[in-house]
């Protein structure tokens, strides 16, 4: 099965002045949350000069948002097979079995490390790690800091670290734009911008001999996302630009229990963490019934597709624009205790959890698809490798398990820095400039955030996929010469908005995370299997690739 071509060619590099200044190192990081901070401090003694680029200040990106905690088989009873199961169940037959094996198995050392590098997780009074359960997990496996701000707390011991590390560099508010390639399509380097002062400022070349793309997710394709304002994908776009295969963008996470701001909020909304759910609160509707009872074993704390299919459900059936989320009962010390970050947020919207119901609805969260690698980080292009959000390591099938997403950066990068400083070639020669076409005007922005809500959103038809793609390809050719962050973060939104919904409309299915209003069955026989998107003179094809009948999680039922 292969797709036809979308409309509107599209830059095979983003149109940016040419580069004023440029350095030299072995390797780049781009991107700092927890899958890029870990591969370059585990590269640090490896290979010679590693630099970090991030778009912003080092903290800016989702890890620091992340409240539930990180998975692994930590606690009394539970084991890496009880987490492999729980992880191929979420992932909906879609999951590399293999990769799942590496996480599973790797995750515990993984997570210790993270603890001797200075990482405080909560304990219990008995002076043990404490683990909670979230979303799909049969088994108390999330560890957690802070009560819910284990993201932050990673985020500090990761920053700390690397700040003791003088040999690590870092630039700051570095948006990466394009990777130079030399005349095979290997990496040799690439073109960033940054908003600095003095020598490094404006567009610059940073010429390396392996990139580590970590830059995260693409939540801002929607207008609402837990996703900071950085999410604009444009780790995903870079790589599809070089000529990279990228999996599975179709599968985009939808957190059922965001606060509900009203309709006419946009951007970055308040996550309401499964932990909550996972000690003991529940989900009702606007008469009180306890809707989630019934539809799955695990009722509330079903895995995040199926909690956020029944709360969608439950809005079309009623005409409501949120149901509501009861943890009252969980009481003021409580909540004080656990939920500390999450309780002042409610407060600050006017919502007392302790004492009333949060309104709650599901919004766009993470993207289990992303760069394909494998099991050591390297992509399909030589010399760059990727972790994190946004990789596509075939952990994740069609719908993430809860906290298994720190964990996968944590470990995936870990196995980059085994493999790459034996893999490093010499500096490789950027070859001439690929095609450059005009940006996307800036102001295309809220519009195709709408688009994307609306037709490719929790769900989806082939309707109104058809409709995404004509009026992306119709965006695509609104092109603009104004150069500025706007418009390489449009394009890149742009770029990968098409891809998502190409695939999207190719997948006449619902799995996982992906809910086809018009296919609402799963069909292991026409889609046990992955779509990769490329693209080649600036355009983008889907091409549907067989998951190998070795796999046991992609074994057709019947
Ligand atoms: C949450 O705390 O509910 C989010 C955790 C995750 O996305 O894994």
């Amino acid at each position: 099965m292969s797709s036809g071509m979308t409309r509107a060619p599209l830059p095979e590099r983003l149109l940016a002045p040419a580069p004023g200044w440029s350095t030299t190192c072995d390797v780049v990081v781009v991107g700092s949350g927890i899958a890029g901070l870990t591969a370059a401090l585990r590269l640090k003694d490896k290979v010679g000069r590693v630099l970090v680029v991030t778009k912003d200040v080092l903290n800016a990106g989702s890890t620091q948002w992340a409240q539930g905690g990180i998975a692994a088989a930590l606690g009394p009873g539970d084991t890496p097979d009880q987490h492999e199961r729980d992880t191929l169940v979420a992932g909906a037959g879609a999951c590399d079995a293999e990769a799942v094996r590496v996480l599973v198995t790797d995750g515990p050392a993984a997570v210790r490390e993270l603890i001797e590098l200075g990482t405080n997780f909560d304990h219990d009074s008995a002076g043990d790690l404490s683990l909670t359960r979230e979303g799909g997990h049969h088994r108390d496996r999330i560890a957690h800091a802070g009560g819910d701000a284990t993201g932050a707390e990673i985020q500090r011991a990761l920053i700390a670290a690397i700040q003791a590390a003088p040999e690590i560099e870092v630039i700051e508010h570095a948006l990466a734009v394009d990777l130079l390639l030399d005349d095979g399509g290997a990496v040799a380097g690439l073109t960033l911008h940054v908003m600095g002062e003095g020598q490094i400022d404006g567009v610059g070349a940073v010429h390396c001999r392996a990139a580590v793309l970590a830059s995260g997710g693409l939540g801002q394709v929607f207008s609402q996302t837990t996703n900071p304002a950085v999410a604009t994908g444009d780790g995903t776009a870079i790589a599809l630009r070089a000529g990279a295969r990228v999996r599975d963008l179709e599968f985009v996470q939808f957190h059922p229990t965001v606060m509900y701001l009203g309709p006419d909020s946009r951007g970055q909304q308040p996550l309401i963490s499964e932990a909550v759910r996972g000690e003991g609160a529940y989900l009702v509707d606007f008469e009180g019934n306890r809707f989630m009872q019934g539809v799955h074993e695990l009722a509330d704390l079903a895995p995040r597709d199926v909690v956020a299919k029944a709360i969608t459900r439950r809005m079309h059936e009623t005409g409501h624009p949120h149901m509501w989320l009861d943890a009252t009962h969980l009481g003021e010390a409580f909540w004080e205790r656990r939920f500390p970050t999450i309780l002042v947020t409610c407060r600050s919207y006017g919502v007392d959890p302790v004492t009333e119901l949060i309104p709650v609805a599901p919004a766009c969260h993470y993207a289990s698809g992303g760069v394909v690698t494998d099991l050591w980080g390297r992509t399909s292009v030589p010399g760059l490798y990727a972790t994190g959000e946004a990789a596509c390591s075939g952990v994740h099938g069609a719908n993430r398990l809860a906290s298994n997403s720190l964990l996968e950066g944590l470990v995936f990068s870990r196995r980059i820095s085994d493999v790459l400083p034996g893999e490093l070639p010499e500096q490789r020669t950027a070859a001439p400039d690929r095609r450059t076409a005009g940006l996307v005007s800036g102001d295309l922005r809220h519009a195709m955030e709408e688009l994307m809500t609306d037709r490719v959103g929790v769900l989806r038809s082939a309707a109104g996929l058809a409709g995404a793609v004509a009026r992306l390809g119709a965006m695509g050719e609104r092109s603009t010469d104004l150069v500025d962050q706007a418009a390489w973060e449009l394009t890149n939104l742009l770029t990968v908005s098409t891809a998502m919904a190409r695939a999207a409309e190719l997948r006449e299915e619902t799995r996982g995370s992906h809910w086809r209003d018009d296919f609402p069955e799963r069909d292991d026989v026409r889609f046990a299997g992955h779509f990769d998107a490329r693209m080649s003179d600036g355009r983008i094809s889907l091409e549907f690739v067989p998951a190998p009948q070795t796999d046991p999680s992609m074994v057709p039922v019947t």
